[in-house]
C-alpha cells in the first residue's frame, strides 16, 4: 500500500471557504493524477455533496448500524474525486457517541487501498469534534479571510491546538484576498501573534483570490475547474495542490491513515 497523506481543512470561523477549498483542492489533486477521497466531517450540516450536485444514496449511519460497507456510501464525484458524505440533516449524526465515531473511522481502512490523499472538510468552531479530526491528521490547513472575526477565530483554534494538543505546525491558506499583498499581510498578522505567544510555526501554503467564478460555480453546483477552468481561483487551487504534493510523505509504510484511525479512537475513549 502506498503512504496516504491525511490533510484536514479547517478555519475556526464559519463561512470562510473551508468546503470550497476542500472540494477544489481535491479536484486539482485529482487532475494531477492523485487519488483523493474527501471526507465530509461537518457531521451536523453536510454540504460537500450539495456543492457538487451529488445525491448520497446511503449514509454513514447505515455503516454504523452495520447494514452496509463504507465503500457503498462513497460517491463518485467529478474527475475521480471520491466523496464520503456526512448524513445531511440527520440530527443524530451530530451527536455521535465515541464508539460510533470510531466506527466511522475504522471503516476507512477498508477503502484505504483506493487513495493517495484523504482530505477532511471540518465543521466551523473549536469543539472537540473538530479538534479530534485535526489532531489525528498529518497536516492542518487553516483557511482565513481578511476580516477580524476570521483572524481571531483562527487564532483561538491555533491556540487550542497548540496548548491543549501539542500541534506544532499549521499551514495557512488565505482566502477571498484581493491582492498578494493582502494575502501576505493577513498571514503575517496571524503568524506574528501566534509565534509570539505560542510554540508553533505557521507556514504560508497559498492564497485563493476573491473570485466571482467560485460563487457562480457554487450556484451551478459545479467545481470551479468545470465551469471556469481559466479563472484565477482555478489557477490558485492548482498551485495549492502542487504545494501539497511537495509536503512530506508520511514515514509509516501505510502512510498516515492508520495513525489517523488510532488517534481518533483514542481521542474518543479519552472523553468517555
Ligand atoms: N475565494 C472565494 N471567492 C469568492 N467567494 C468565495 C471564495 N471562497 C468561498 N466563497 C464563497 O463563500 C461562501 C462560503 O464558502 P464555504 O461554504 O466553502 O465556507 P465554509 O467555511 O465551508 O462554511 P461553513 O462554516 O458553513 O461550513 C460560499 O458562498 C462560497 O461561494
Ligand atoms: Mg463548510
Amino acid at each position: 500500500m502506498n503512504p496516504i497523506q491525511v490533510v484536514a481543512v479547517t478555519g475556526g470561523k464559519g463561512g470562510v471557504g473551508k468546503t470550497n477549498v476542500s472540494v477544489n483542492l481535491g479536484i486539482a489533486l485529482c487532475r494531477m493524477g492523485r487519488r483523493v477521497t474527501l471526507l465530509d466531517a461537518d457531521l451536523g450540516l453536510a454540504n460537500v455533496d450539495v456543492l457538487l450536485g451529488l445525491k448520497p444514496t446511503h449514509t454513514l449511519k447505515e455503516v454504523l448500524d452495520g447494514d452496509i460497507d463504507l465503500a457503498d456510501v462513497v460517491l463518485q464525484g467529478p474527475e475521480g474525486l471520491q466523496i464520503v458524505p456526512a448524513a445531511s440533516g440527520l440530527h443524530e449524526m451530530a451527536e455521535l457517541g465515541p464508539a460510533e465515531h470510531a466506527g466511522i473511522i475504522g471503516a476507512f481502512s477498508e477503502i484505504a487501498h483506493q487513495m493517495d490523499v484523504l482530505l477532511i472538510d471540518t465543521a466551523a468552531g473549536i469543539s472537540s469534534e473538530v479538534t479530534s479530526f485535526l489532531c489525528a491528521s498529518q497536516e492542518i490547513i487553516m483557511v482565513v479571510c481578511y476580516e477580524p472575526a476570521s483572524i481571531t477565530d483562527a487564532y483561538a483554534l491555533i491556540k487550542v491546538l497548540n496548548q491543549h494538543h501539542g500541534v506544532q505546525r499549521v499551514r495557512i491558506v488565505t482566502n477571498m484576498v484581493r491582492s498578494d499583498e493582502d494575502a501576505q499581510n493577513l498571514f503575517n498578522k496571524l503568524r506574528v501573534v501566534s509565534e509570539r505567544f505560542l510554540d508553533i510555526s505557521l507556514v504560508f501554503a497559498g492564497a485563493i483570490p476573491f473570485d466571482e467564478s467560485l460563487r457562480r460555480a457554487v450556484q451551478k453546483q459545479q467545481h470551479v475547474f468545470q465551469s471556469y477552468p481559466n479563472s484565477n481561483a482555478a489557477k490558485a487551487f492548482t498551485r495549492l495542490a502542487e504545494q501539497l504534493d511537495s509536503w512530506p510523505i508520511p514515514a509509516m509504510p501505510s502512510g498516515h491513515l492508520e495513525f489517523f484511525v488510532e488517534q481518533l479512537v483514542q481521542d474518543n475513549r479519552a472523553e468517555l
